[in-house]
């Protein structure tokens, strides 16, 4: 099987790659990666000479490109991924979540071939109580979680009108190898290390479901060969925890890895800032069906893949101090500068 993976070069695609290069020796991926900040072909590294793989640079707005590409099967993990830069500039979100899945919506049903939409659980909105089904009403409250909702909408719309056979994945918050540093955990795994203030939203109470990075990939990759055509499965591993409770648990482990003593004051860091707008209280969904009709369940629990995560970022010190030397400070400084008052 030919795979157009697109995203590839980002948290949850590099990691799926290297998945199914070793779980499907016969499959042959093509990665399509625009290379924005947030994508970084170091992610693949490892698997770069595999003569199973090849590395394409660009967009997924860009029709003519597909038209000229052969594969069998889309996975569409490329998308805007941040909540605050949605905040501060909405207009990529729309461009490539809304255009860009639309333009691989185009080229599925000009080529008959099945598309898997990696979407969010964001677009449920917040849950206040329970847990989220694929039948729920979607209530997205952040311009990046609309927008994730408006490219669901145009898949269901392709499947219905035109037949296309796509499927769609809703996973909760992803952690692992290869987080860009502006997500939580990595923030506050490198933040420890440096000892730099961690800031923490509002007053910390904010729910998440957190699952390791490996056990998304290996439910996107049973929905694109055991899926139902128009179908969507909803992702997670029940593993919901306020956030200053996993802040205090990740720097708990980091001073264990780092051989620092309770005295060493990682605790010190935590830094209470002004929230984020529109912050979703809770995130909670129902995994039931694709346990069901998939066999699909998270298998890693949390401590083991939370440690694995913090070792490897500890390990991989040349990955981060890449990143956080170049644009990404500019970011950091308006997204936090005034919060922790500088
Ligand atoms: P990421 O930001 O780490 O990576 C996104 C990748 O897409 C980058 O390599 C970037 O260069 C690429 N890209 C962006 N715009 C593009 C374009 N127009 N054309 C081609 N490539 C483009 O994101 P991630 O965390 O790996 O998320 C991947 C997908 O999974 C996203 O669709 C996201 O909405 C979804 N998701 C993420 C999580 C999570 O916790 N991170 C949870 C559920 C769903
Ligand atoms: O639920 C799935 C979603 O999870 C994905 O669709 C998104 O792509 C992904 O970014 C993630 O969104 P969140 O907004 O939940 O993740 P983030 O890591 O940005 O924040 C997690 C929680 O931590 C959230 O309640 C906000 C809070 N937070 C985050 C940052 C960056 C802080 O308190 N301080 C921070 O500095």
């Amino acid at each position: 099987m030919r795979l157009l993976v697109t995203g590839g070069a980002g948290f949850i695609g590099s990691n799926y790659i290297r998945y199914a290069l070793s779980a499907h020796p016969d499959c042959y991926i093509i990665n399509l990666d625009r290379l924005t900040y947030a994508g970084n072909l170091e992610n693949l590294k490892d698997i770069e000479s595999s003569a199973r793989y090849e590395f394409i640079k660009g967009d997924i707005c860009d029709r003519k490109l597909l038209e000229d590409l052969e594969f069998d099967a889309i996975l569409n993990f490329a998308a805007e991924s941040h909540v605050d830069r949605s905040i501060l500039d909405a207009a990529p979100f729309l461009q490539t979540n809304i255009a860009g899945t639309h333009t691989l919506l185009e080229t599925a049903r000009q080529r008959g071939c099945i598309l898997v939409h990696v979407s969010t659980d964001e677009v449920y909105g917040s849950a206040e109580k329970g847990l989220f089904s694929e039948n729920s009403p979607l209530l997205p409250n952040s311009p990046y979680a609309a927008s994730k909702a408006s490219s669901d909408l145009l898949v269901r719309a392709y499947v219905e009108t035109h037949g296309v056979r796509a499927m769609i994945t809703r996973c909760t918050n992803n952690y692992g190898p290869y987080q860009f540093p502006e997500k939580l955990i990595p923030l506050v795994i490198l933040n420890a290390i440096s000892g730099k203030p961690i800031p923490v939203y509002g007053d910390g109470m904010n729910v998440r479901d957190w699952i390791y990075v490996e056990d998304h990939c290996r439910a996107v990759d049973a929905v694109l060969h055991r899926g139902r055509a128009g179908e969507i499965y909803n992702v997670g591993s029940g593993n919901e925890m306020p956030n200053i409770e996993l802040i205090r648990l990740l720097l708990g482990k980091i001073a264990d890895e780092l051989g620092m003593h309770e005295k060493d004051g990682l605790s010190g860091l935590i830094t209470f800032v002004k929230d984020r707008k529109g912050h979703d209280r809770r995130y909670a969904i129902d995994p039931a069906k694709i346990e069901r009709e998939l066999g699909w369940r998270a298998e890693t629990g949390f401590e083991d893949g939370i440690t694995r995560t913090i070792r490897w970022y500890i390990d991989n010190r040349r990955w981060w101090e890449r990143i956080i030397s170049g644009e990404y400070m500019k970011y950091y400084d308006v997204q936090y500068g005034e919060r922790l008052g500088r």
